[in-house]
């Protein structure tokens, strides 16, 4: 028997969601998100264009649907957020919970901030603010970017109150859903959003599509170029992508799942979440480079010789460079970085409930203390360091190591420990199939227990190779030490400390449900 197995207790009323429905359009909410409309276009063209999606499907299922499912089978079968949920599987668990909800915490920090950003662009769409210079506009007027690196230190506290604004409102808006709780504040906004969302983006894409060049901006991101799959770099590149935009391997999956009736089915929604997700993240590489051809074709220049076509410049100066050149181009840019706004609410939603929900649990704090505590240290946390003119350095360098290194780096422990240290990929296997319509069979477990660690260990370690090696967009060492391994380290801190401090709850009065190979 484990730890987590050995009383027989009740189990806690938890928070639900409604229904299927709810936890579907919810999970789908935190799954689309900025890693779809900002990320995957640019990322998709640069590695390798329409050969960028045989690693991206390939990704999407040994990776992204395995591990998808057991995010929710150990969520769902062990009710609780990250920590207490790993803490049932295996009491000294407990730290990787925590390095999932520090991870989402600095996630949040910064996700944030472009949300406030998407939230200004789409208030300054009315009035095409950006004139025609936008790189300008975005990095000057807006940001007021300092000279990071050259004439300027790389921190500073002067703040921009253009940013400043919208985010404490992002942040209102975030707390207030978040002490509502699951059923009556988050699943109800992903209700209104998400319909919403499909409908804002999907006039944006049928517009584009019948913009002058969108055939060439088609042909400039699907023309594959075959020779990019024998670059590691690009595989590496299609799994963070998945991880990041299916909201796996941080937390999230694995709250949202405990959210769910005892008697739940988990692999269907698993699998419509899972290819809405990734419908939505090609439809969005569409609906951008169809609107990109028509850019190239204004200027007479071909989509390869466009500047800016990955990353914050997309979204924030070429975008709006498009949208200043096309007719009735106001409504579009609104419907874009309404879209923008809508998706990256979700998600930010879904990222923060994960450190809600573990401080509540572990230090019984209600949901609005913790929704109140939280919200506003990360509020202030997001200010100081990415409301200010060097903020968009910082963000950029912290999103980089939360992802390809954190998120990867809870993968392969997760994997590792469940199919290998533990050997609980069965019991897994298991829940999901007694709970579910859709069986998974042998092939999941093979995912997990060999195909994961073999193939995330190696992308894990070439990417902290190369890090080490190259650096960063040759920001200075001193830099990366603090902004990039730093905050690494802190997810380590964070883990060890929170995990030695005291439960004010039981966490372990927990019987396991279905009972699997004679013990629950
Ligand atoms: N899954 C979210 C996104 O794609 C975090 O942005």
């Amino acid at each position: 028997m484990s730890d987590a197995q050995s009383t027989t207790a009740k189990p806690e009323k938890r928070e639900e969601f409604s229904g299927q429905l709810g936890f579907i359009l919810s999970a789908i909410g935190s799954a689309v998100g900025l890693g779809n409309i900002w990320r995957f276009p640019g990322v998709a063209y640069e590695n390798g264009g329409g050969a960028f999606l045989v690693p991206y499907l390939i990704a999407l299922l040994t990776a992204g649907i395995p591990i998808l499912l057991l995010d929710y089978a150990i969520g769902h079968r062990y009710r609780g957020s990250a920590p207490l949920a790993f803490r049932r599987v295996k009491r000294w668990l407990e730290g990787l919970g925590w390095f999932q909800v520090a991870i989402c915490f600095v996630i949040a920090v910064y996700y944030a901030v472009i949300i406030a950003w998407a939230l200004s662009f789409f208030v300054y769409s009315f009035d095409l603010r950006w004139g025609d210079d936008t790189a300008g506009f975005f990095t000057g007027t807006y940001l007021q970017l300092a000279d990071v690196g050259g004439a300027d230190p790389w921190f500073t506290l002067d703040f921009v109150p253009a940013v400043l604004i919208p985010l404490v409102l992002v942040w209102v808006a975030t707390i207030v859903v978040l002490a509502a709780g699951v059923a009556k504040g988050l699943e109800k906004v992903n209700f209104v959003f998400m319909p919403l969302l499909l409908l804002a983006f999907g006039t944006l894409v049928v517009r584009a599509l019948f913009l002058p060049g969108a055939a060439d901006g088609l042909n400039a991101l699907f023309t594959p170029d075959w020779g990019a799959m024998g670059d590691p770099n690009v595989w590496i590149a299609a799994y963070s992508q998945i991880f990041f935009s299916l909201s796996i391997a941080f937390g999230i999956m694995i709250t949202y799942a405990s959210y769910r009736k005892r008697r739940a089915n988990l692999t269907s929604p698993g699998f419509v979440v899972a290819f809405a997700n990734s419908g939505f993240e090609v439809f969005a590489g569409i609906g951008v480079f169809a609107a990109l051809g028509f850019l190239a074709h204004e200027q007479g220049v071909a989509v390869a010789e466009l500047e800016g076509l990955t990353g914050p410049i997309l979204a924030f100066v070429t975008f709006p460079a498009l949208v200043s050149q096309m007719p009735a181009g106001g409504l579009f840019g609104a419907l874009f970085f309404g879209s923008l706004v809508m998706a990256g609410y979700t998600s930010l939603l879904s990222i923060l409930q994960v450190v809600s929900a573990s401080f509540q649990e572990k230090f019984g704090w209600t949901r609005a203390q913790a929704s109140v505590r939280i919200g506003v240290v990360a509020a202030v946390l997001s200010v100081l360091a990415f409301s200010t003119t060097t903020g968009l350095v910082a963000l950029d360098t912290v999103d980089q190591w939360a992802n390809n290194i954190g998120i990867v780096a809870s993968a392969v422990v997760t994997t590792v420990v469940v199919g290998w240290v533990l050997r609980r990929t069965e019991e897994m296997r298991f829940h999901l199939n007694s709970v579910s319509t859709i069986p998974v069979g042998r092939w999941w477990s093979f995912c997990i227990v060999v195909l994961g660690p073999v193939v995330l260990t190696s992308m894990l370690v070439s990417r902290i190779v190369s890090l080490v090696v190259d650096g960063y967009e040759g920001y200075a060492a001193w830099y990366l030490n603090v902004m990039g391994w730093g905050v690494v380290a802190l997810f380590l801190v964070a883990a060890v400390v929170l995990t030695r401090m005291r439960w004010r709850v039981e966490p372990d009065r927990f019987d396991a449900w279905p009972t699997f190979g004679g013990k629950s």
